[in-house]
């Protein structure tokens, strides 16, 4: 039932606050604001110094996003790859100490031969899944639940956020465990990360001015995505979703990337979406986006208030957010990106809940 929505998309956009406040519920007690492993499973991350991340589309993007958290928060090298490369890449493993896994359906044939994989190695495993009762979940030593419900539309959207939120939380357990985060910073960080479903449906507030912008996304063929750090994942994430549902070509980079190649792309028929917090790499952005602007390029800043004050760039539409703790903005960055994707496929008329080609889960290679 898509209740007042006029997709499941829009629906499940929408449903983002609570489900992620959800997830975050099973891996942080709120009322002692301290992380912990859900349904009272064995996880200890002190002697875990190098992990293995592997997924697919969105949850591979998560899994990035995850990396950046664990490196962070933990100290603990992550390597990742998207799970079809995984599963036939005959990776030694050799100090690898644990294998994680992200799968909304739980039922991706790549991530799941991947699962195997790891556990022919004699690697511990672990997965967050959104379908609790899926082949992945049964198979993996420790289940990490999101609770995002039921995800209909074909483009992920709820099911990433709270891959985001159980990824961040998951983090920083790992950080305690290591003793690199302490007691204090604890409780800083998870009362950050509380903060989510607020700052999430402050994003809402920008679908009037996405929908104009959207207008005007749907009459370019092409366009490119930003970002750095934690936006880099992220810049990968507003492409995949343009290109899923609204079938217009797009690729995300590494803004740092911009001069190795992509650049030769840019003219006034390319708009460029930067997603650019004010966070630690902000002026590195900042600098690749004046780049894009003295070639014409079309930029659609998404920032917030700190960056929107910053940022001295002519920037054919900045989207702001309101300023929140790092750790937060891969979660409430996503939403514009989203609705930017959604209100474009709805302009050129696509069927946005089942683009062409695609299925829900992909079940076979
Ligand atoms: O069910 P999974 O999370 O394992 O699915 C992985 C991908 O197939 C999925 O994220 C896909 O990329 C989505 N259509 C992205 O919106």
């Amino acid at each position: 039932d898509k209740g007042n929505h006029r997709h499941f998309m829009q629906k499940e956009i929408y449903e983002q606050p609570e489900v992620i406040g959800h997830t975050l519920g099973s891996f942080v007690d709120m009322t002692t604001g301290r992380t912990r492993v859900p349904n009272g499973q064995s996880l200890d991350f002190k002697d875990i110094k190098r992990m293995a991340i592997s997924a697919c589309g969105t949850g591979y993007l998560a899994g990035l996003t995850g990396r950046y958290y664990f490196e962070r928060h933990a100290r603990i090298a992550c390597d990742i790859d998207v799970a079809s490369e995984f599963r036939y890449r005959e990776s030694p493993l050799g100090d690898v100490d644990l294998a994680l896994f992200v799968s909304q359906s739980g039922e991706t044939a790549d991530t799941l031969a991947s699962l195997r994989y790891a556990k022919s190695m004699g690697l511990k495993t672990a997965s967050v899944v959104n379908v609790q009762e899926s082949t992945i979940a049964r198979e993996s030593d420790v289940v990490l639940p999101t609770l995002a419900g039921p995800e209909i539309g074909v483009a992920s959207t709820k099911a990433f956020t709270c891959q985001l939120m159980a990824l961040a939380a998951l983090s920083i357990r790992a950080g305690v465990d290591r003793g690199v985060i302490s007691p204090d910073e604890e409780l800083a960080m998870t009362r950050a990360l509380a903060e989510g479903p607020r700052m999430v449906a402050e994003a809402f507030k920008l679908e009037g001015q996405i929908e104009i912008l959207a207008r005007e996304l749907a009459t370019y063929r092409h366009a490119l995505y930003l970002g750095r750090g934690l936006s880099y994942p992220l810049a990968l994430e507003g492409a995949l979703k343009l290109k899923e549902i609204s079938y217009i070509h797009a690729e995300g980079y590494a803004a740092g990337e911009l001069k190795h190649g992509p650049i030769a792309l840019i003219d006034e028929t390319m708009p460029v979406i930067v997603v650019a917090p004010h966070d630690r790499m902000f002026e590195k952005t900042v600098s690749n986006m004046q780049e894009v602007a003295a070639r014409g390029g079309r930029i659609i800043l998404i920032t917030d208030e700190k960056g929107a004050r910053a940022g001295a760039v002519s920037a054919m539409e900045t989207l702001i957010l309101p300023d929140m703790p790092e750790i937060l903005t891969p979660i409430a960055f996503a939403v514009p990106l989203q609705m930017l994707a959604y209100h474009t496929a709805v302009h050129m008329g696509t069927d946005v809940d089942q683009p062409r080609n695609l299925a829900k889960s992909v079940t076979v290679e």
